[in-house]
């Protein structure tokens, strides 16, 4: 048997097309690329995410010579959150990234080690994130929920499967 998987999300031309809220975290999730510590790649990534309390918490890319010691912005992000933030859930997440090329039209894609991260924190919550995937001046793709970034996720639930 042969199974095909849908996965749905919405293509946009450029952040003038988001509502102003979207607009407004897609922008801090850029301006948080200034604060990321890129000097091995050069790849500044920005996350930004809006909570149900309103609050906007950011997260950037943290880069060191042993690059496997690396943070991705996704990870700092959640890091900020769990730490700081620990009775709110994320509603909105957006990234953004910013090459020292000054301009970039494809959307950022999370890598797989902050997808499996990212789901863990969505099935802890129980709460969608509505996933904003952006590029410095270019075209958006919005996700609804991190499931739709990866199908047939790993989770806790096999633990105990029969
Ligand atoms: N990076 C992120 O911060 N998030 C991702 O989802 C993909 C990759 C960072 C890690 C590294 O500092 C740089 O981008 C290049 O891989």
């Amino acid at each position: 048997m042969q199974v095909n998987l849908n996965i749905q999300y919405e293509h946009l031309n450029s952040i003038q097309d988001l509502d102003i809220d979207d607009q407004d975290l897609l922008k801090a999730a850029i301006k948080a690329t200034a604060f990321s510590q890129a000097k091995y790649s050069k790849f500044k990534v920005g996350a930004a995410a809006k909570l149900d309390n309103e609050a906007i918490v950011i997260g950037f890319n943290i880069e060191n010579v042993s690059h496997s010691v690396t943070v991705c912005a996704e990870i700092a992000l959640l890091s900020n959150i769990i730490i700081n933030h620990s009775q709110h859930k994320i509603v909105t997440l957006a990234l953004g990234y910013n090459n020292l090329k000054g301009h970039s039209k494809t959307p950022i894609s999370p890598c797989g080690h902050c997808r499996q991260a990212l789901i863990e924190y969505e099935q802890q919550s129980s709460n969608k994130i509505r996933c904003i995937l952006g590029s410095l001046d270019g075209e958006i793709i919005i996700i609804n929920g991190i499931s739709n970034l990866l199908p047939l996720a790993f989770s806790n639930a096999m633990f105990n499967n029969a």
